[in-house]
Parts: structure tokens; sequence; C-alpha cells
């Protein structure tokens, strides 16, 4: 390989864990969060998880699935995982939205991808957002869907 493409190879590297990292800042903290990291990061990012809202018990059939396709975990770690999705990606889990994905705005909040996309670009050059009328100040975001929504926003 030459210099050239050896580095272009490692600048790539680079760039993919930076993002991975940044999807590992973004999950909402507390308990079982890095274990999470280290066991559902591997293969994808956050995004198939966090634009769903499971029961527990889907959570853990799909942990199980997930350990079928290869993950690595023992049951202790395979609870400690449920029950952290269970706590922010369950049926009644808020949608924190200075830091959730395209995926979860769209997918949970039911904007479009336009207005998730929105959202995105504004939360870059903008103070985190602070309470639902915040989300009105978004270019193209239709009012009526946040109000809708605004018992599923936390900040
Ligand atoms: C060994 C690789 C690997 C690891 C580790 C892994 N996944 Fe996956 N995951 C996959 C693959 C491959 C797919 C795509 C499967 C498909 O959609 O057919 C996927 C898709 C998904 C999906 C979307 C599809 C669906 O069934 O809803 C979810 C949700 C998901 N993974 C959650 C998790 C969670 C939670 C963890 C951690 C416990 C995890 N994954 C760890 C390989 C992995």
């Amino acid at each position: 390989m030459t210099k050239a493409l050896f580095l272009l190879a490692v600048a790539g590297s680079l760039a993919v864990a930076l993002t991975d990292d940044d999807e590992a800042k973004a999950l909402p903290a507390g308990a079982g969060k890095e274990l999470v990291v280290k066991v559902c990061l591997d293969c994808h990012g956050a995004g198939p998880f966090r634009g769903q809202r499971l029961s527990p018990d889907d959570w853990s059939d799909k942990v199980y699935d997930m350990i079928d396709r290869g993950a690595k975990a023992n049951d202790d770690e395979v609870a400690a995982v449920v029950a952290y999705l269970t706590k922010n990606f369950g049926k009644d889990s808020k949608v924190l939205v200075n830091t959730a994905p395209l995926v979860e705005l769209k997918s949970v909040l039911g904007f479009t991808v336009a207005e998730s996309e929105a959202v995105l670009a504004y939360r870059k050059d903008h103070p985190a957002f602070q309470e639902w009328r915040d989300l009105l100040k978004v270019p193209g975001i239709d009012a009526g869907k946040v109000e809708a929504k605004k018992d599923l926003l936390a900040f």
C-alpha cells in the first residue's frame, strides 16, 4: 500500500471511530449504558434500537436475536441491557430531543425526514432546547405536530 493510501485508510477508520463515539455519547445516561455501548454498538449504530419503543418481552426477544447474530453477553448482561433498553426505549419512554438521532425523531415523534433533518441542523448551532415551545423555532417544523407530541419530549 502506498503511504497516501495507508493514511487514507487510517483517516477512514478514525472517522468511523468518531461517529461510534458520538453515538455512544448521545445515548441516554443511566445504569446499563456502558454495557449497551459495549454489546450493541459493535455491528451497527444506535439507530436501529433508538427508533423503536418496545415492551420488556420484545426487547428481550430482540437482544437474544442479536446474540444469535453474534452479539456477546452473558445472562446477567442481557438482563442489564434489556433493563436499559426498556427504560429508555420502552413503550412510554420519552424522546430526548437534544440528542435523539434522526430515526428516533422520525419514528417516535412522527416528524417527516425533512423536519427531522431540520431539527438536527438547528441543534448544531443553537443552545439546547429547554421546552417544547423551543422546537417551534426550527424552520419548517409542523407546530401542530410538536404540540401534539409535547408530552413525549424530554430535555
Ligand atoms: C454481531 C453483530 C451485531 C451486534 C453485536 C448487535 N446487532 Fe443488532 N443487528 C445486527 C444485524 C446484522 C442487523 C440487521 C438485521 C436485519 O434487519 O435483518 C441488526 C439489526 C438490529 C435491529 C433492527 C432490526 C430489528 O430486528 O428490529 C435492532 C433493533 C438491533 N439490531 C438491536 C441490537 C441491540 C439492542 C444490540 C445489543 C444487544 C445489537 N443489536 C447488537 C447485528 C448485530
